[in-house]
């Protein structure tokens, strides 16, 4: 049976004490590139899950006129991306948000494109502000709109900008470029020129976001993605309300809805996938942990969520992470008005590779105290 005695100083842990003998094997062992597992053992195989970042909550208030000026200070031109990323404190080697996922912020003014590119890090964003914002993905021209969840995958060709007559465009891009380069599997290509569109305008969330109709002609569509590349909030607003008058609220999510591949039911792409989750008006959710980095934005109303003890209070188009296995709490501040988080993350590669678990908190009405 399982001992819940997580000291070091039990039988089956290392717990071997140096000697003057010792410490000469070692430095022999050292000197040949090799070294004895248990000077080592204990810290490299934790008890738990053990998380590098820590909690943290970019307050868009704060980042919004930051954002705005670095477009009068560099052209996409120049930035290639133009774009202020979010870093964790505890990460900043890795340019990381949270665990191994990257976001940040890029703003684009009418008229303005960024070159067409491709990289093995899959990418993912999620439009925060203007009008008439576009991507091309594979050569799909797509129109964004405010709260729309878009993905651009490992290796397909993208490219985005803002119509002529639209309105300063901000969204929060999503990547795993800490994942892909901490595997040594990243690379980066740009396209001569623009991408020919293949297809009509708006093709695929026409063609595959639509009344749950796909296309009957299964040869269709041969990527290991989604061949839905953008999820359109006027669409899933209205879906998780109707979730709402049929579903039990989850204790720890309230209406807890995974953006989906339609033709799978999978995740979005292989290495992140995506959510969005409503509190009910007056909602106080419990705390559980699991296995998996969260990179948050408020795509409505107001909260807070309790991570590790610590209270991040946020509002629309603040973002925020919460690290693996960290205990968290999502808490609706409002009795009237319901509060919608939208989240990406790594469970792809967390469940894929077995990865997954998760736990309840279970003292004090499941609860956090003390902070
Ligand atoms: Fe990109
Ligand atoms: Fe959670």
């Amino acid at each position: 049976m399982e001992t819940n005695n997580h000291s070091d100083d039990i039988y089956g842990r290392a717990r071997v004490h140096d000697t003057p003998e010792l410490e000469k094997y070692y430095k022999e062992l050292e000197s040949l590139g090799a070294g004895a597992l248990w000077t080592v053992a204990n810290d490299i195989e934790p008890w738990e899950p053990r998380a590098n970042s820590i909690p943290m909550l970019w307050k868009y208030d704060d980042l919004r006129e930051l954002v705005l000026k670095s477009s009068e200070l560099v052209t996409p031109e120049q930035a290639g991306r133009r774009v202020v990323y979010l870093v964790n404190d505890k990460l900043k080697h890795i340019s990381a948000a949270v665990g191994l996922l990257y976001t940040g912020i890029q703003v684009t003014r009418p008229g303005e494109f960024t070159s067409a590119h491709r990289h093995r890090a899959s990418a993912l964003r999620f439009i925060m502000e203007g009008k008439k914002g576009y991507t091309v993905v594979d050569g799909n021209k797509i129109m964004l709109e405010v709260n729309d969840f878009v993905i651009t995958p490992n290796s397909a060709w993208h490219e985005h900008g803002v119509e002529d007559d639209g309105e300063t465009c901000i969204w929060q891009d999503g990547l795993d470029i800490p994942l892909v380069n901490m595997l040594e599997a990243n690379d980066y290509a740009v396209y001569d020129g623009k991408q020919p569109l293949e297809k009509p305008i708006n093709f695929s969330p026409i063609t595959y976001g639509c009344a749950g109709l796909i296309p009957a002609d299964t040869t269709a569509w041969d990527k290991p993605y989604s061949p839905l590349f953008k999820y359109s909030w006027s669409k899933v607003y209205p879906a998780l309300l109707e979730a709402q008058k049929v579903n039990e609220v989850n204790p720890f999510d309230g209406i807890f809805m995974k953006y989906s591949n339609p033709l799978t039911g999978g995740h979005v792409m292989q290495t992140m996938s995506a959510s969005m989750q409503l509190l009910p008006a007056g909602f106080k959710g419990k705390a559980h942990k699991h296995t998996g980095s969260l990179v948050y934005q408020c795509a409505k109303g107001k909260g807070n969520t309790k991570i590790k003890r610590k209270r991040f209070d946020w509002k629309e188009r603040d973002i925020f992470c919460v690290p693996s296995w960290a205990w968290h709490e999502h808490h609706n501040s409002s009795e009237t008005e319901d509060a919608c988080l939208f989240n990406f993350n790594d469970l792809p590669v967390i469940e894929g590779l077995g990865l997954y678990q998760s736990r309840e908190f279970e003292d004090n009405n499941g609860h956090q105290i003390n902070f």
